[in-house]
C-alpha cells in the first residue's frame, strides 16, 4: 500500500507496481506501454485523420492513425526486450519478437479502439492484454495483466495485475499518477450501453434491454469500447453489451485484444463478463481474430442476460 505520509496522488505507476511486488520485467513492460501513450496522444491531436489506403485482417479500412498508433506501440514493445509474441488488431499475423520467448511476455493489443469516432473528436483508447510466455491463444483467465489508456479530455490509464483495478491520470509532465485504487463495481446497473443495430436484436436481447429499462437503467453509449467500459468502472455501475445479432452470431468485438483485457479488469473490480452463456475469461480461443458476443459490467445484469438467453435457447 502507499507509504505513510505520501498522499496517493504522488504515487506514480512504476512505484505502484513495485509496491505490489510485480515482476520487474512486467513493470518495465507496463511502463513502456504507458510511455507509448505520450506519442499516441500527439498522433491523435495532430495526426492525419484520413484513411491509410489499407485494410486490416477484418477488412476494416485502416486510418492513418490506426497504423501510426500500431507502429508506435509495436516499436516500444520491441525495444522493451521482454516481449515474445505480439498480436495487434492492425497486423495480419502474430509478430515474433524473440527467438526464444520462455520467461518473456506476449501481448495482444488494440492500438486505437474507436477509430470510427476519432474524426468526430470522441474519446478513444488503447487496449492491452498480457500473458506470460509465448502462447496468445490461452483463456483470458491466464492473463497476467490487462490495461487500457483512455485518450479523452483527460488521459487516464487503468491497469490490473490480478490484485485489484487501479486508475492513473497523466499529469503536466506526462507522467501517470494514482487517482483511484481497488475500484469496485456495484452488483446492479443504473446505466446501460447497448451496441449493435437495434433492428438486428434477437427476441432474447429485445427482452433483456426492455428489462434493463424497466429496472431504470439510463442509456449511455459513446460508440467507443474504452470510454464505455471506463464509465462502468469509474461510476461503479453499468452494463455494456455488444450481443449476438441476427446474422451476426458472434457480435463484433474481438476476444484477444478487446474482450479478454476488459473482462479481466471488470472481474477484478467485482463485475462479470459473459458471452451470454459463460465467462469470457474461460473461453478457449481457437483463432487470434475470434469475435464473441459480450455482456460486461454489474454481475446481476450479466447473470440476467445469461438467464434470458438460456430461456430463449439463443
Ligand atoms: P475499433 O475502432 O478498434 O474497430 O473498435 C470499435 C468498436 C468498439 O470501440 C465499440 O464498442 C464498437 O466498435 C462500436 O461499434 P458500432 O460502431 O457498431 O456501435
Ligand atoms: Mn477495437
Ligand atoms: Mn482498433
Amino acid at each position: 500500500m502507499s507509504e505513510r505520509g505520501t498522499t496517493k496522488f504522488q504515487i506514480n505507476l512504476r512505484r505502484h507496481l513495485r509496491e505490489r511486488g510485480v515482476d520487474p520485467d512486467l513493470i518495465h513492460l507496463i511502463c513502456e506501454i504507458a510511455k507509448s501513450s505520450n506519442y499516441v496522444i500527439n498522433a491523435i491531436r495532430t495526426g492525419d485523420l484520413g484513411v491509410a489506403g489499407t485494410s486490416n485482417l477484418y477488412g476494416e479500412k485502416q486510418l492513418a492513425l490506426d497504423v501510426l498508433a500500431d507502429r508506435i506501440v509495436t516499436k516500444r514493445l520491441k525495444h522493451s526486450g521482454v516481449v515474445g509474441n505480439v498480436f495487434s488488431e492492425e497486423a495480419d499475423d502474430i509478430i515474433c519478437m524473440s527467438e526464444n520467448c520462455d520467461g518473456l511476455y506476449s501481448v495482444a493489443f488494440d492500438p486505437l479502439d474507436g477509430s470510427s469516432i476519432v474524426d468526430v473528436n470522441l474519446a478513444v483508447g488503447t487496449i492491452v492484454s498480457i500473458f506470460k510466455g509465448c502462447n496468445l491463444l490461452q483463456p483470458g483467465r491466464k492473463q497476467v495483466a490487462a490495461m487500457y489508456i483512455l485518450y479523452g479530455p483527460r488521459t487516464t490509464l487503468m491497469y490490473s495485475t490480478g490484485e485489484g483495478v487501479h486508475e492513473f491520470g497523466m499529469n503536466q509532465l506526462m507522467e501517470y499518477t494514482l487517482i483511484n485504487e481497488n475500484i469496485q463495481i456495484k452488483p446492479k446497473a443504473t446505466l446501460y450501453s447497448p451496441g449493435g443495430l437495434r433492428n438486428l436484436f434477437t427476441p432474447a436481447i429485445e427482452e433483456y434491454v426492455r428489462q434493463l429499462e424497466l429496472d431504470g437503467c439510463k442509456l449511455r453509449y459513446s460508440g467507443g469500447f474504452v470510454p464505455d467500459i471506463n464509465q462502468v468502472l469509474i461510476k461503479g455501475t453499468g452494463i455494456f453489451l455488444y450481443p449476438h445479432l441476427q446474422g451476426q452470431p458472434n457480435g463484433k468485438l474481438r476476444l484477444s485484444f478487446e474482450l479478454n483485457p476488459m473482462a479481466f479488469l471488470v472481474e477484478q473490480a467485482g463485475g462479470a463478463a459473459s458471452d451470454g452463456h459463460g465467462p469470457i475469461l474461460d473461453r478457449i480461443p481457437e483463432t487470434k481474430d475470434e469475435r464473441a458476443p459480450i455482456f460486461i459490467g454489474c454481475r446481476e445484469d450479466v447473470a440476467m442476460a445469461e438467464e434470458i438467453i438460456g430461456r430463449y435457447s439463443e
